[in-house]
Formats: structure tokens, sequence, C-alpha cells
């Protein structure tokens, strides 16, 4: 199989003749499913049951989905404004640990504000293309940025998904591989299954195959084994939400591996837009972690693994502390220690982009 790394049309959502389709991330990789949206309730369900997830994709999903609501209340003859109000709030509610959802929300309500009820629709819907667009951009940009950073020969280990179906395209953490591979650079990935929804065995085993990019499977307790093998020459992961000190919350398991990393000398790195950033929280003890249903550890696809009745905890996420990460890499440019300082030069010079 030759490596190409260029399959940057794959995005997990689209937007066309005011539906939204998204698909489906349960049943990957053996069925290719895309479900059709009308109404935003569904699309809220759709975003907490995990049909579409990874930060930056909830965003672009919730954006589309307050157009869905704008567009129904103008059908029906419904107060326009306060549907969109009532949407955001149900869309807030779906998957509290990616800041992009709250972030895409806040753009879709602004711009809505500035609207009349006569171009409402058509604002809405060109916010949330942009807000798609431009996702894929920064990820173009993460991409070139780490690229740098990685050997020529690079074993890279890498936790969850923050690839293409993660994102509005070409993905995060994988932007990076991807980038790296595009420029000549001969990586192999190691993909860390990630329990207990196994993004990693089933999304980026499926995106990295797809692209012809030699990757190997691993359990999520074999990462301290490979390093201190010295099989790992980099880890690289996604975030959901990084404080302003550069704590990063990332699916859970991903602090273990930091710690791992640190151990046996090998770079953590981070891979995020600058749209994860939350500049509103001072430290990582203030993210808010996400509880998800028990069912999800003590059954894989309905069968059960462990005895019933038996006590499960489930928090999604974990925050690794901004000590053992090597750098955040981000769409403008690759921020270092101390990080309070980097991250607001970073935010100060996405808002000059944006004025
Ligand atoms: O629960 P998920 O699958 O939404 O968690 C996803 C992650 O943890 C990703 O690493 C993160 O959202 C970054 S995706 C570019």
């Amino acid at each position: 199989m030759v490596a190409t790394g260029t399959d940057v049309d794959l995005s997990p959502v689209h937007y066309r003749g005011g539906k939204v389709y998204l698909i489906d991330q349960r049943l990957l990789p053996a069925q290719e499913v895309w479900l059709e949206f009308d109404d935003v309730a569904d699309l809220a369900r759709a975003i907490s049951d995990m049909v579409v997830r990874g930060a930056p994709a909830i965003g672009i999903t919730a954006a589309y989905g307050l157009v869905l609501a704008a567009r129904s209340a103008v059908e029906r003859g419904d107060d326009v404004f306060g549907c969109i109000e009532r949407a955001a709030q149900l869309l807030s509610q779906t998957r509290p640990t990616a800041v992009n959802l709250f972030w895409a929300i806040r753009r879709m309500l602004a711009v809505a504000k500035s609207a009349s009820p006569d171009e409402v629709v058509e604002s809405l819907e060109r916010e949330a293309l942009r807000i798609h667009r431009e996702d894929v951009a920064m990820n173009v940009a993460i991409g070139v940025y780490g690229a740098r950073l990685l050997p020529r020969k690079a074993r890279v280990l890498t936790h969850c998904n923050a690839g293409a179906l993660a994102t509005g395209g070409f993905g995060t953490a994988l932007g990076i591989i991807r980038a790296a591979i595009l420029t000549g650079k001969q990586l192999k990935v190691y993909v860390n299954e990630t329990r207990p929804f196994l993004q990693g065995a089933r999304l980026t085993m499926w995106e990295l195959t797809r692209d012809g990019i030699d990757c190997v499977l691993v359990t999520d307790g074999m990462g301290a084994h490979l390093m201190a093998r010295g099989l790992v020459d980099a880890v690289v992961v996604g975030a959901d939400r990084i404080a302003r000190n550069g704590d990063v919350a990332n699916k859970i398991g991903t602090y273990g591996l930091a710690i791992w990393a640190r151990e046996h000398g090998v770079p953590f790195y981070v891979a995020a837009p600058t749209s994860t950033l939350d500049p509103e929280l001072p430290s990582g003890e203030h993210i808010p972690i996400e509880e998800r249903s028990p069912a999800e550890v003590v059954r894989i696809r309905g069968v059960p693994i462990a005895p019933e009745g038996a006590q499960v905890m489930h928090p999604a996420f974990d925050v690794t502390p901004h000590r053992y990460i090597t750098a955040i890499i981000t769409d403008c440019g690759v921020l270092h220690p101390p990080y309070h300082q980097s991250i607001s030069e970073a935010l100060n010079a996405g808002r000059a982009v944006d004025d």
C-alpha cells in the first residue's frame, strides 16, 4: 500500500439543501452510513449519542444545528430568535467538555443577533459554512507546523481519534501525520484502541488505513512498554479544551500517556486549533469533565463484558497538567511553555486576524 496521506476531502459533517448529513461514527468501520437531519433536537441527540464526535466536529455540527432551528422557525412562522436561543440551550447540553461547541454557538448567536428576521437564515448558513471551512484551514496549518517537529523517520503514538472524522476535515493530530507524510517523512503510527468507545481501533485505524498510512493498533495499556523498548519517537494527541495555563482535557487515558512519555524522554505534543483554547478557565481543574453512561463501559456492541450490576466509573476525559506537555501545536504556530504567555499571544494573534 502506498502512503499518500491526501484524503483531504473526508469530512464527517455536510450541509446541503437545508439538511445536515452525518456519517454515523458508531457504526464505523463495519458500515459507512450517512444520516440525514432536518430537526435540531434530533441533531442534538446525535451529538450526545456520538454519531458525530471530536470537539471541532461537534462545534461545526452545532453551528449547522442552529441553521436548522432558524429554517424551521421561519417555515412555521414562529419567533425565529426565540427558537434559535432555545436550540442553542439544547445544543449546549450535549457534550460539556468540548469547548468548540460553546465557541461555535457563541459565534452563531452573535451573527443571529446582528441579522434581520428576513436574512437570519442566510446569515447563519454563511457563518456555519465559514466555521466549517476555517476549521479545515486551521487543521492544515496545524499540520504544517507540527510536521516540522517530527524526525524524518518517526514512530508516533496517538490516542483516540483526532483526525478528519473529529473535525471539519484533515484532522489535528492526524493532520500532522498527514502533513508529515506529504512532506516526504516516513511515519509509523501506533494507535491506542481507546476504551471504551474504541475511537482509536475503529476510527483512527479506518482513517489511516484508507490513506495507506503505516499504522499498528495497540491496546491502551501498551504505551509504557513501547516507550521502554524505544519504539516511540513522539506522542501526538488532540484536545477537547485547553485552559489558560496550558492544562489539556482530552480523551480519558491521555494523562497517563503523558506521564509515561515524560518518564521515557519522549516528546508529548498536543495538536489543537485556537478554537479549543479556553481563555476563561485559569487551569485544568475548572474544566468540566463529561461523565458518560456506564453502559458504554460494561458492554461492547451490546455484548456484556462485566458481571451484571458491576459498579462502573466513566469519566470520558482527563486533564493533562501543562508541565507534561512539550508543545501545543496550533494554527497560530507552536506554543511552548510558559503556556499562560504563549496561549495569550496566540489568542491575541487570532483576534488580530479576525479584526
Ligand atoms: O469523546 P470524543 O470521541 O468526542 O473525544 C474526542 C477526543 O478526545 C479528541 O481527541 C478531541 O476532541 C480532539 S479532536 C480533533
